[in-house]
């Protein structure tokens, strides 16, 4: 089997159109219904919701897409870095946007910040970090919203994730919660960014 990836020169918010187009290219072949978005201030989750509405094939209604931002504190004590006004816009187009703490961050990251070293789970998100940081991205979020019961386990999703802003990966996967990490299988990476 051949199946191609797109590899961007250098990592970051300038790959989001492309790596948007890369996707639908994706979806239009495919049957995966569920995409799972870190977008953590919507920004780049209303560009794929406007390129799918003129380049998806299919029918948008069998889609399900969901939004993940950071967890309320993550930069400022008690806000979210996600306006209502956006999050009303998604919701008016049927897109959830799911806030929670990080699966591969959690109280581990509480720990390590007051007591120094590191937790298990820390080094999984590491780890994944080490292709990009989207990968760790796709896999978090999918843990993320397996968990919150708004996508399945079992079954095949696209993830897509950046560094810091906007998109620059894509992966296909099947998600797995939290209790059984290691049950989550990458299947396909459609674009990540070089190191
Ligand atoms: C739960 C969550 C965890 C994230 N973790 C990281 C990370 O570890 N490293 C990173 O570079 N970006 C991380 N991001 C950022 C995303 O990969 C992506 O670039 C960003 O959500 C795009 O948001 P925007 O549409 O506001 O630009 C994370 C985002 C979310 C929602």
């Amino acid at each position: 089997m051949k199946k191609s990836i797109t590899y961007f020169e250098n990592p970051g918010e300038e790959n989001t159109d492309e790596l948007i187009k890369l996707v639908i290219d994706r979806l239009n072949y495919s049957k995966i219904k569920y995409i799972a978005v870190a977008s953590v201030t919507g920004k780049s989750i209303l560009k794929l919701i406007k390129e799918l509405e003129n380049s998806y094939e299919g029918n948008l209604k069998d889609l399900k897409i969901i939004n993940v931002s950071h967890h309320a504190g993550f930069k400022k004590d008690n806000e979210l870095e996600i306006d209502d006004e956006t999050r009303l816009k998604l919701e008016k187009k049927g897109i959830i946007t799911y806030v929670g703490s990080h699966a591969l961050s959690g109280v581990g990251r509480g720990i390590s910040n007051k007591f120094g070293g590191v937790t298990p789970v820390e080094i999984i998100a590491a780890t994944l970090r080490m292709f990009s940081q989207g990968i760790k991205v796709c896999g978090e979020i999918s843990i993320m919203l397996a968990d919150s019961g708004l996508i399945p386990v079992g079954e095949n999703i696209i993830a897509i994730g950046g560094t810091g802003k906007g998109f620059d990966t894509a992966t296909i996967l099947t998600p797995a919660n939290m209790t059984k990490v290691f049950d989550m299988k990458f299947h396909e990476i459609i674009a990540i960014p070089l190191p």
